[in-house]
């Protein structure tokens, strides 16, 4: 039997696969069910007491050999294989495409990081909303003209739930958890019932401002703005302040910056030197009341601007619609830009 056994181990040693399959070929040959060693285990059974520590630890060692070098030689057979494949690990990777970031985070990141420097939070609210944070609370009352200018979607009626159609909603919603002194800005998406033009979407995105606490004046408010607007446009902008009417401010004005092309006229500004850029104002005595805030303790101002508006003069885009259009030709062109 050790015969055998040697003759075996002899034809094990000088074999060399070229394949996987002659590999698969030896190791059923050898540890099949009706291989060598099986059967060689099978007569081993068999022996007289004596020869079989002798025999067993040539078996045994035939085995192991056997296992070692299926598992090498696959191992060989297998880093070949994939090197000798078609694929051709010299040619260039694909190209990762990087995106961009749209025009309009890009512009209310960059608003948020300017009211932050001053002192500014963040706060959020629902974009479906009901009648008293959108317009009660905000001193529209019921059959008050305003309303017409801002009309929505209505989710349902009595009680009226319907799509924000401006972030002043956020200021009494702030009001009413928060004591003063306040100081916040709300970045949001609002809703109108608007024809869909060039210059107006029924979508579009607001920031709101807030800051409420004693003594605050109109000074204030201006000094704010004018920041602000040096910030954003550069340090040589002007800014200037017109009279305007909203229900939730008293006085309420509208701000311009000066235009690029520093009154030279221009498409832009249509040759008046001034872009419209806000609404604002001294919150109104009502509002504060409406919210449990005392006006006779407490005055602040507001203001509310259009993301969309400000995107389109900064980076002079033509039509609002471009904004919703997920055309890359016109994404690109904000690439790079964080
Ligand atoms: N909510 C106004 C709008 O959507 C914008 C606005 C104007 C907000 C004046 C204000 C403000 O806070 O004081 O047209």
């Amino acid at each position: 039997m050790e015969e055998k056994i040697e003759k075996a181990f002899e034809k094990a040693r000088s074999f060399t696969p070229d394949n996987a399959g002659e590999l698969e070929q030896f190791r059923i040959e050898y540890l099949g069910k009706k291989g060598v060693i099986t059967e060689l285990f099978h007569d081993f059974k068999n022996l007289p007491p004596t020869q079989k520590k002798q025999t067993g630890k040539l078996l045994n060692e035939l085995k192991n050999y056997v296992q070692q070098k299926i598992t090498a030689t696959g191992k060989v057979l297998s880093d070949k294989e994939e090197y000798s494949s078609d694929i051709d690990l010299t040619l260039p990777a694909n190209q990762f495409q990087l995106g961009s970031r749209h025009p309009i985070s890009i512009v209310r990141k960059e608003i948020i990081e300017i009211f932050s420097k001053i002192g500014f939070t963040i706060s959020e609210g629902p974009e479906i909303e009901d009648d008293w944070h959108v317009f009660s609370a905000l001193n529209f009352p019921p059959e008050h003209p305003a309303r017409d200018m801002q009309d929505t979607f209505f989710i349902s009626k009595d009680p009226d739930i319907l799509l924000r159609t401006h972030t002043s909603s956020v200021q009494v919603r702030v009001m009413e958890k928060t004591s003063p002194p306040i100081r916040t800005i709300s970045p949001g998406r609002v809703f109108r019932n608007e024809a869909i033009s060039a210059r107006s979407h029924c979508i579009f995105h607001q920031i709101e401002g807030l800051y409420v606490d004693k003594d605050v004046s109109f000074a204030d408010l201006k000094q704010t703005l004018e920041y602000f607007a040096k910030e954003l446009f550069g340090e040589e902008t002007k800014i200037r302040l017109r009279p305007s009417f909203f229900p939730f401010t008293e006085p309420s004005g509208e701000m311009d910056v000066s235009c690029r092309c520093k009154g030279q006229g221009c498409k832009l500004c249509k040759n008046t030197g001034w872009l419209e850029v806000l609404g604002c104002g001294m919150v109104d005595p009502n509002v504060l009341r409406a919210c449990k805030i005392n006006p006779e303790v407490y005055t602040g101002f507001a203001f509310g601007l259009g993301i969309e508006r400000i995107a389109l003069l900064k980076y002079d885009i033509k039509d609002i619609r471009m904004y919703f259009e997920n055309d890359v030709r016109f994404l690109n062109q904000f690439s790079g830009t964080v």
